[in-house]
């Protein structure tokens, strides 16, 4: 069979083996080598096993790109805007397309499993890895999971959906029990991974950290074994998150299928020895063997399979990821069509704030990759303004804990003088064990990408300033350092308080200095992180900084740039250290002075737009005192273009929220991410996110579904077919009335009209969406089909799915917050 797929590139359906074939090349396996291949041979990939045919397979993180392999620039990636921004286009083609490109570049690297999509949900806006979930909503998190599931797939890569289940939070991630009820345990923690399997027939699923009403989700069999394997037919493989494995008998038998990474001791000849004393039947190992030869044959590694047709990145790539992320912008607030700017209308722009400086076009973390290019603000809003438009830039606030990397036009590496740093490893009596040329000065090294023994890192740049003054300089890792700039040492130690290694790792705690420095004048700067024994991970990083003026200077100089302009645009945010992985944020703050800069740069000039790059929810409370807010997400590789298209109008900012964003924390229903008693209860059962704010009555900043547009729409008809047994068809006309073409995304909601269901009370949920687009005056109709298992509750009393007969309103608007239309059928 010969497919076409949306990017046209032809190819053809994954060669499945049968059964009986693969059971036949488990037969030839001994007992060794079937425990040797259900256990990383590294970090990331399995081992080989030429008798059988069997190649090596190799996985990569992950949800924003294809990290690949190796955390180092030179192993470039397309850099995608968050999970959030791609859930905000509220479109599963989006999200296929976006998976699609993701598959594809993972085809180019020879990568066989992506491990993505994060499939958690938005329970509480600080947790750590919000901006790589989708949203609060599990029927939106299914569509946009099985697109990208689909998509990716479609190019003949597994995708691996994660991370199985309830790890909603990150604060004590490798340990907290998530105590979930069964009706919300179904209806919203699983209901994204159901999918998934069911429609998408996902080839991977992660199994997580943290432990399900008691069981660790490694060992968590009645999960794993009788709902995932069972009820619902997976025939895929269960990986486990990294490291997460810690048992032999009980992770084995509880339903994982691969130990990741490896060697992992409880795997090896413990589990041949469980399996020789009979702890552990065979057939259970002949499963997952089965799993993994049925896996590799899917993407191509097994025999005489190959992978899918011929399938690479196509030239449009960054082209498509600019506009996916401007129209996955959301418009907030938009006064009197302060938005878009007209070029020919404004002389000067003054363009403020930290994150317009320093663009957050990723979280941290394990999603994090090493893209080829990022667009900056300044850029792209140049070119979009075009060259009769004065634009001045500035900081007005610093808000990062970090320092830029070593930029790449001051600095060299003093061996080769050419632009970069260079580091050596160095073994314990000194030898020098090799050496590097690095362009990025923020070093990340996995298990086996160190020379064998090493035990220092050094790092060596010659810096020429191109300013007189007080320059700055970080070093970021974990463990001994010894500094020397111009030839004067100091020795210091970094620690970190996170037992988290990813967060030790990719957060490391940072020292900073001072160097005074002159223009063009060199500075030479040597950095060796030295650790007791060979190192088996290790990170460490060197920044710089021109000289900056004092805080209330540099703010100061932000408002009287903004006052001499006709427009403000101020970008303000979180950073990769903000939200990441292994920790949760602390609160929903912007960082540092950012308020005070946005409500002077306000009181300043009455044309302040603002836009905020951040991938989960923060204050704003200046927001109905600024002209416009924009949301741009964390939007990837493009990101400074992208921002540019929508300021200037050139793309209209077409996303909705994919979660309610608080006006304040205390009205947030669900909002600490403390472990409490070595758990967290998921005490609000089914209704999360808007369900259990409509019932608390707290008006949020922006409800979920919200988002405004250039242009305005009237709801003009609704219909509603069909019943529980066949679901329903929905048929809405909207009206454009504004004054350019535009994007609605027109949104389903069911309530029963008792306001009950189970005996209790049952808040509005979101059944069905589609986005239309129509010209300014014109009409388009969005047909919404809704199946039966959507229109389903979870009967914990009868223990299966059930539409509980009655009366119920179906309504059709912009957010859970407008429905302009409404109608009652019976179920
Ligand atoms: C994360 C996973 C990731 C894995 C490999 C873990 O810490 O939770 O999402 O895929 O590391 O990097």
């Amino acid at each position: 069979m010969t497919t076409t797929n949306p990017g046209g590139t032809a190819h053809s359906a994954p060669a499945e083996i049968s059964d009986e074939e693969l059971r036949g090349l488990v037969g030839r396996l001994a007992l060794e080598d079937k425990v040797r291949l259900i256990v990383g041979e590294d970090f990331w990939s399995l081992p080989e096993l030429p008798q059988i045919g069997l190649r090596k397979l190799r996985m990569s993180d992950g949800p924003v790109g294809v990290r690949g392999v190796l955390w180092d620039e030179r192993d470039t990636s397309l850099l995608f805007p968050s999970p959030t921004a791609q859930a905000a286009a509220w479109d599963p083609e989006v999200a296929r397309r976006v998976g699609f490109l993701m598959g594809a570049q993972a085809r180019d690297k020879d990568i066989h499993v992506l491990l993505a999509p994060t499939v958690n949900m938005h329970r509480t806006p600080l947790g750590g890895r919000h901006f790589e979930c989708y949203s609060e909503d599990p029927l939106l998190t299914s569509r946009i999971g099985v697109g990208f599931v689909e998509g990716v797939q479609s190019a003949g890569v597994a995708a691996t959906i994660k991370h199985y289940v309830a790890n909603d939070s990150e604060n004590e991630r490798m340990t907290y029990d998530s105590r979930v009820g069964e009706r919300a345990l179904r209806e919203v923690y699983l209901a994204p991974f159901e999918a998934a399997v069911r429609e998408a027939r996902v080839w991977l699923i992660m199994s997580a950290y943290n432990s399900v009403n008691g069981a660790t989700m490694t060992e968590n069999a009645p999960l794993q074994n009788d709902v995932l394997k069972g009820e619902w037919g997976f025939d895929g493989v269960v990986v486990s998150d990294w490291m997460a494995v810690r048992s032999t008998e009980a992770a084995s038998l509880g339903g994982t299928d691969i130990a990741m990474p490896g060697p992992n001791d409880l795997w090896g000849d413990a589990l041949v020895e469980a399996v020789r004393e009979g702890r552990v039947d065979e057939s259970v190992l002949d499963d997952k063997v089965t799993r993994i030869l049925r896996l590799a044959a899917r993407v191509g590694v097994l025999g005489d399979t190959a992978p899918r047709g011929d399938v690479t990145t196509p030239d449009t790539a960054d082209a498509e990821i600019r506009a996916i992320a401007a129209k996955a912008m959301v418009l907030l607030e938009n006064r009197d069509a302060a938005l878009p700017i007209d070029p020919a209308a404004v002389r000067r722009v003054a363009l403020i704030g930290p994150n317009a400086v320093r663009l957050s076009s990723q979280g941290g973390g394990s999603a994090h990759v090493n893209p080829d290019h990022v667009v900056a603000i300044p850029q792209g809003l140049r070119n979009a303004l075009g060259p009769n438009v004065e634009l001045t830039v500035r900081e007005g606030a610093f808000t990062h804990r970090a320092l830029p990397d070593l930029p790449l036009d001051a600095s060299v590496d003093p061996a080769t003088g050419e632009p970069g740093l260079g580091i050596e490893f160095g073994a314990v009596d000194g030898t020098s064990l090799g050496a590097d040329h690095r362009l990025g000065s923020n070093l990340v090294f996995w298990p086996g990408t160190m020379p064998e023994g090493a035990t220092s890192i050094t790092a060596r740049a010659r810096i020429t300033p191109t300013v007189d003054g007080t320059h700055l300089l970080d070093v970021r890792g974990l463990g001994s350092f010894d500094l020397t700039v111009d030839g004067a040492t100091q020795s210091f130690q970094l620690d970190s308080e996170s037992g988290d290694i990813i967060e030790a790792l990719l957060r490391p705690p940072i020292k900073r200095f001072e160097v005074a420095a002159k223009a063009g004048v060199p500075v030479e700067v040597e950095a060796r992180y030295s650790a007791d024994q060979a190192m088996v991970f290790a990170s460490m990083g060197l920044g710089w900084a021109k000289p900056r003026l004092a805080d209330d200077e540099e703010l100061a100089q932000a408002v009287a740039d903004a006052a001499a302009a006709d427009v403000a645009v101020v970008v303000v945010g979180t950073t990769d250290d903000i939200e990441s992985e292994g920790f949760d944020r602390a609160d929903l703050r912007l960082p540092g002075r950012t308020n005070e800069l946005v409500t002077a740069v306000a009181a300043a000039n009455p044309n302040t737009i603002v836009v905020v790059n951040a991938g989960s929810p923060v204050l704003m409370p200046w927001r109905n005192d600024v002209a416009a807010v924009l949301w741009a997400w964390l939007p990837g590789q493009e990101g400074g273009a992208a921002i540019g298209d929508v300021l200037t109008g050139a793309v209209e900012p077409g996303g909705r929220m994919p979660t309610t964003y608080p006006a304040d924390e205390a009205d947030v229903p669900v909002l600490s991410t403390e472990v409490v008693d070595g758990g967290h209860v998921y005490a609000e059962g089914p209704n999360i996110g808007y369900r259990l704010w409509a019932r608390q009555g707290a008006v949020p900043a922006y409800p979920f579904g919200y988002g405004l547009g250039y242009t305005d729409w009237a709801y003009e008809g609704l219909s509603v077919d069909g019943d529980a047994a066949t679901g329903l068809t929905v048929e809405a006309t909207v009206a454009n009335t504004g004054a350019r073409d535009g994007r609605e995304v027109v949104q389903v909601y069911l309530e029963p009209v008792s306001g009950e269901l189970f005996g209790a009370p049952e808040p509005i949920r979101l059944i069905g969406f589609a986005a239309v687009e129509a010209a300014a005056g014109g009409k388009a109709v969005a047909r919404i089909a809704v199946d039966a298992a959507t229109l389903a509750r979870w009967d914990e009393a009868a223990g299966g799915w059930a539409t509980t007969p009655g009366a119920y309103r179906v309504g059709v608007g912009r957010n859970v917050g407008d429905l302009r239309l409404s109608t009652e059928v019976s179920l």
